[in-house]
């Protein structure tokens, strides 16, 4: 939700720290700050985007190789300065950035507030800096792990004493938080897009671990405040992974990093002479799989719709009961999980609070869980029994593109390793597979379209609402290209079954209101061209994206944009990508701010 950086070693703070926040601001942009010590704390806040920052320093030398940073996507409180991090205590001598929501900050502000604390923002945060005065007395660490213990809620926090200016203090419970290490320098982040430029070995702490980090080296105590070895991790990502590479948007670089990102998907998993899957993070449990007899996959949004496609391919060729749940609807209703079932979380970032409370919720009922997640060390990653990594890099933009198609391909594979333990034979799976290496080729005869899409696009830019259609794998196709649009064009586009239409949406129907059809050559074509007809005979405008040779639909469509064949299974991977061209050119040329747009972060770390 939000981004914290800091930074301690031989040089100077401040473009560390002001170079890491830039590059977590997807995390959450509407306010930042920083304070870097010297002898002094030098403070500096800024309402809007990092820019506004850079401008308020702009030609203000900041000394300094200790300091901490934030950039804030607002939970308590307005985005203005006061509410800006850091945040400080009565005393002036602490600086606290944090990110995650601390739940019991009300009754904590309130007995500060009777002990004579006077506060200036509207945060939960500012709470944090004024507990630790009042505990302070001559050692941070200890004041830190006794205020941790009065905290409710979630939090990545980063803290400096002036009584101890070599060192921050970092502490680590349900938002994520890396240290990175370097010769002679420490830099503490939300994630590793802040910390690759300058180290690629890093270490994930886990809840409750609490870090003293100096440019000397580092120190970790777990909850019990014993210090603890943790393991160092290589980063894979490249510096050009995790910025963009020419392309006006990360949206767009991510849609076009979509072949590389599925072959990176299935990279080591297909054993296609055999017809078998392989994910090393399932070596352990791959027995257990066999006993499984129903799937629940929990995510949010975009993921969400992914696991709809799953369990469609689930279903059909594994025989293998699934059902899909938006993570904030399972964790608070009682869901009815049996010993043999499992329940699959599937998130990007792996540390959606909703998405992460239904892993708890799950377990907490003695179910078994698994994880398709994108970001090392993520929390769910950590917190499921097992998990699939995409290896799809990093994820900047809000709308998530490439991890659709990775997820959609992560969950055919899974189909096939379940369907081989049950009745999938070898040809089938080998006609699977083999398809599936096929994809990232035929995504890219796709992306050639792009000035195509384009012209499309220009023609429906106008256009206040979309109806997105589909049957089958592709009413979940139908969703996620309704929620590309509407989440970076702010226009409303809903997706639904096409035979759907007739039972009421039918009536929204008018030459202003156009239809995006989702209708690949498929057992289900023919029923998506005779909905078609009904839309058409009430003068809508229809996009059709079909199979390549599907002509006679440019009859009734107004405009065709084609896909290569593929299994029916997989045309969500396909034809996923026209739509999200198509999203992104609409909100482009209507000037939108296609990777951050308005009241959403990249990751809800927060319900
Ligand atoms: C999709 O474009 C959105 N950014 C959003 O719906 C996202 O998919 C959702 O918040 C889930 O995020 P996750 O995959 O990181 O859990």
């Amino acid at each position: 939700m939000c981004g914290i950086v800091g930074y301690v070693g031989r040089k100077e703070a401040a473009p560390i720290l002001l170079d890491g926040i830039r590059k977590l601001e997807y995390r959450g942009y509407d306010s930042s700050g920083l304070s870097v010590w010297d002898g002094d704390f030098s403070d500096f806040k800024a309402v809007g985007k990092i820019c506004e920052l850079d401008k308020k320093i702009a030609g203000r030398p900041i000394a300094g190789r200790v300091g901490i940073a934030h950039t804030r996507w607002a939970t308590h409180g307005r985005p203005t300065e006061e509410n800006a991090h850091p945040h400080l205590d009565c005393s002036g001598k602490i600086r606290v950035v944090h990110n995650g929501i601390i739940e019991n900050y009300q009754a904590l502000k309130t007995s500060l507030r009777d002990r004579g604390h006077e506060f200036i923002s509207e945060t939960d945060t500012e709470v944090i800096p004024h507990l630790i005065e009042e505990v302070y007395d001559g050692d941070i660490i200890s004041a830190v792990m006794a205020v941790v213990g009065m905290l409710e809620g979630a939090y990545g926090l980063a803290i400096i004493h002036a009584d101890e200016p070599d060192k921050i203090v970092v502490v680590k419970r349900g938002s994520p938080l890396i240290l990175g290490i370097g010769p002679e320098e420490m830099i503490v982040a939300s994630d590793a897009a802040a910390v690759i430029r300058y180290t690629r070995d890093v270490i994930y702490l886990e809840d409750g671990e609490i870090a003293e980090i100096k440019d000397s080296g580092y120190r970790i105590f777990d909850g019990q405040a014993r210090a603890i070895e943790k393991n160092i991790h290589s980063i894979e990502w490249d510096i050009e992974r995790a910025e963009k590479s020419g392309y006006p948007h990360f949206m767009l670089k991510e849609i076009f990093e979509q072949p590389r990102a599925i072959e990176d998907s299935i990279r080591g998993r297909i054993i296609a002479e055999e017809g078998l899957v392989k994910f090393g993070g399932f070596d352990a449990i791959i027995d257990k799989l066999r006993e499984i007899d129903r799937l629940v996959i929990v995510a949010c949004g975009t993921a969400y719709h992914a696991g709809l496609a799953g369990e469609y391919m689930l279903e059909e060729h594994a025989g293998v009961p699934a059902e899909v749940e938006w993570a904030s609807e399972f964790r608070y209703r009682s869901p009815a999980l049996g010993p043999s079932t499992a329940v699959l979380a599937v998130s990007q970032s792996g540390e959606t609070a909703d998405t992460l409370a239904a892993v708890r919720e799950a377990r907490a009922r003695g179910a078994f869980t698994l994880g398709i997640v994108n970001v090392v060390g993520s929390t769910i990653a950590r917190e499921v029994d097992a998990g699939i990594y995409n290896h799809i890099g990093p994820e900047i933009s809000v709308a998530s593109t490439k991890a659709f198609t990775s997820q959609a391909t992560i969950l055919a594979l899974l189909t096939v390793l379940l369907g081989r333990q049950r009745r999938m034979t070898q040809g089938a799976a080998r006609e699977i597979l083999e398809e599936i290496k096929l994809l990232p080729f035929k995504i890219e005869t796709i992306l050639k379209q792009s000035d195509y899409i384009a012209a499309i696009a220009a023609k429906y830019r106008d256009a206040e609402h979309f109806a997105y259609l589909g049957r089958k794998y592709n009413q979940p196709t139908a969703r996620e290209g309704a929620l590309k649009l509407k989440e970076i064009s702010y226009i409303h586009a809903e997706g639904f079954a096409s035979g759907e239409m007739k039972h009421g949406p039918l009536a929204m129907i008018d030459e202003d209101f156009p239809s995006v059809f989702i209708a690949p050559r498929d057992s289900v074509y023919e029923k998506n061209l005779s909905n078609m007809e009904e839309i058409k005979s009430r003068d809508g405008r229809i996009i059709a994206i079909t199979t390549e040779g599907s002509n006679e639909i440019e009859v009734i469509a107004d405009d065709v944009i084609y896909i290569p064949p593929t299994l029916e299974m997989l045309t969500p991977i396909l034809a996923a990508v026209p739509l999200q061209l198509l999203a992104y050119y609409i909100a482009a040329l209507n000037d939108r701010d296609v990777d951050k747009p308005r009241n959403l972060a990249k990751s809800v770390t927060v319900e």
